[in-house]
């Protein structure tokens, strides 16, 4: 049955969410404050680089399905409303949760009685408990809904989701069936549980994900003290159906927008309700070690020592994002390590095939070219696993290349197509 969604938010997940529930076959309107950005919408200028995205909104604009617009009182009338509102970290590093808590007592006195008020956003556990205070009413059913969209798949992640998330209390209620239907034909399976679990499930996966890639990433340490090869540990690990094979593959360390926050606000969490959490605690602690440790190995790569001074050291760096198939630098480990290697005194040139600047880091000069990241460089560094970079010739960066080093945080490259190109490989967790 067709419904009439309102959205709550027009950025990543509220945007995503109202082009693909039009793409479902519903009528959505998204209401989002700023002026602009709604005047952009209504023309199909979609600011946010997702696959398929533009194309969802271009449809929905052109079906009727999808409107846009500032006037929150355009939401009644919706039998569904979402709130797809920021929760950011806030400095202590719990979530602020300061927007909704503004946006949503206006909200109140617009909806129709009978709407069903859904959280997308990640929020902490109780939040859902305290919606009808904020809403200042208790007739309107309230079900939490998180969304499990990475970046740079939102689209192909909520239309084809590996579960759908819905919590009430009590569990299963109709609001929360009502929500369920809406994702029907993607045939997902459906969790159908309590507000608070449905709260702790989200952050708990993606806490769970940055265990897991912290844990690989000591993993790569060990692998090179003792000669062995991550690459096939992990693959060893992840043919077992019990450990799965996805996130198992080391890097400069986990970041973007979600893990960092996420692993943050349910140390709060914990700690608040009085419970170690000291292996997410430990986590977090390696993956700023991790951070460090790609500076040591260039340092190494560079100067033979882990020590060694890496001032006036030409250094090209390849990434600049948290990661590919974006250009998002929201605590990128690469943007970490570019301002590590900067106070130690390098001199840096980066391209990413995403990203025109690093704004607040004059330190590193952004190139549109990825072959002038070597003029004169002491060594390259991958710091983004963009696969274009396997395709760069290898052998023009070397000729150019002061030293034709590369220290690989990816394990993106082919040590021997880059050995026949004259440049010394250095992998993570790999054999020299
Ligand atoms: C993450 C979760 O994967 C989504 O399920 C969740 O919905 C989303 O957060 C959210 O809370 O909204 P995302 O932030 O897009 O999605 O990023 P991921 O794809 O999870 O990558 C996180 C970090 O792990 C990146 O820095 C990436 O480079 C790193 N990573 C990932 C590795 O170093 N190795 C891997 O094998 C996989």
């Amino acid at each position: 049955m067709a419904e009439h969604i309102g959205i709550v938010g027009a950025g990543y997940v509220g945007l995503t969410s109202a082009a693909c529930f039009a793409r479902l076959g519903h009528r959505v309107t998204c209401v989002d404050t700023d002026e602009s950005k709604v005047d952009d919408l209504r023309r199909g200028v979609v600011s946010i680089a997702e696959p398929g995205l533009a194309e969802l909104v271009a449809q929905g604009l052109e079906d009727g399905t999808l409107t846009f617009t500032t006037a929150q009182a355009e939401l009644y009338g919706a039998g569904l409303v979402l709130l797809c509102l920021p929760t950011p970290p806030g400095e202590d590093g719990r979530p602020d949760l300061g927007v909704l808590e503004t946006v949503v007592p206006q909200l109140g006195h617009l909806l129709r009685p009978g709407c069903v008020v859904v959280t997308k956003s990640t929020v902490p556990v109780g939040t859902a408990a305290r919606l009808p205070h904020l809403l200042g009413r208790d007739d309107l059913p309230v079900v939490g809904n998180p969304e499990f969209l990475r970046e740079g798949h939102a689209v192909e992640d909520f239309l084809h989701p590996d579960r759908v998330l819905v919590g009430t209390d009590p569990p299963d209620s109709p609001a929360a069936r009502r929500v369920a239907r809406l994702y029907e034909p993607t045939g997902a399976p459906v969790v159908a549980t309590d507000s608070a679990s449905a709260e702790l499930a989200k952050y708990a996966s993606n806490a769970f994900l940055a265990v897991k890639l912290s844990y690989v990433n000591v993993l790569a340490e060990l692998c090179e003290r003792f000669g062995a090869d991550v690459r096939e540990v992990s693959r060893t690990m992840g043919l077992d159906a019990r450990i799965g094979p996805g996130f198992l593959a080391p890097g400069p360390g986990w970041g973007g927008s979600c893990l960092p926050k996420d692993t943050s606000a349910l140390l709060h969490a914990a700690e608040s309700a009085g419970v170690d959490f000291a292996i997410v605690r430990d986590a977090v602690r390696v993956n700023a070690r991790q951070r460090a440790r790609v500076v040591r190995t260039v340092r190494q790569a560079v100067t033979g020592s882990a020590d060694g001074s890496l001032s006036g050291a030409r250094i090209g760096l390849l990434g600049l994002a948290f990661k590919a198939g974006t250009g998002d630098l929201r605590d990128s480990p690469a943007v970490a390590v570019a301002a590590d290697l900067a106070r130690a005194g390098a001199e840096l040139t980066a391209h990413d095939p995403a990203v025109g600047c690093v704004p607040g880091m004059g330190a590193v000069q952004v190139v549109d070219d990825p072959y002038l990241v070597a003029k004169d460089a002491a060594a390259l560094v991958v710091l983004t696993e963009w696969p274009e970079f396997r395709d760069l010739d290898w052998a023009r960066l070397a000729a150019s290349a002061d030293r034709a080093v590369v220290v690989d945080t990816r394990n993106l490259l082919d040590p021997d197509r880059l050995a026949e190109a004259g440049f010394t490989h250095v992998g993570v967790g790999t054999k020299p």
